[in-house]
């Protein structure tokens, strides 16, 4: 990505005031049961929630849209095993739900 397009991004999110990391709407939730047939938007919203508050501290937050389903599992297993992320099965559940979903929209 060129330093342009980076800048014109930045500009796109402040003028909307879109979030890079965005919230949860009953339409994200109700396209999600796709992939996971018993999601929610209480657990969508606690998935964001969790992923601001547990996974920020060490680095930057990437928007959901940067990686494929797919790969956001992989990280946060691999943030629990090889950066001694602690987080129940649930809380992963709900963090990697919404990663995958709020980046599918
Ligand atoms: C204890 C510190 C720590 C926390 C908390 C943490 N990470 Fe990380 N993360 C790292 C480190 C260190 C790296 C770079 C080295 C690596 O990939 O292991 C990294 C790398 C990443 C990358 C790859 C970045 C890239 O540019 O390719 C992703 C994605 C990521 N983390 C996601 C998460 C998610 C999701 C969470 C929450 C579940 C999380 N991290 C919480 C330490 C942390």
């Amino acid at each position: 990505m060129t330093r342009l397009t980076l800048l014109l991004l930045v500009a796109a999110f402040t003028a909307c005031g879109a979030s890079p990391i965005p919230r949860p709407t009953q339409a994200d939730a109700s396209r999600g049961t796709a992939r996971f047939p018993d999601l929610t938007l209480t657990e969508l919203s606690q998935g964001r929630t969790l992923y601001v508050s547990r996974c920020g501290s060490c680095h930057t937050l990437k928007p959901p849209a940067d990686l494929t389903a797919e790969r956001w599992e992989a990280e946060v297993g691999e943030m629990r095993e090889k950066n001694g992320v602690k987080l129940s099965d649930a809380e992963a559940q709900a963090i990697i739900r919404y990663l995958a979903v709020a980046g599918s929209g």
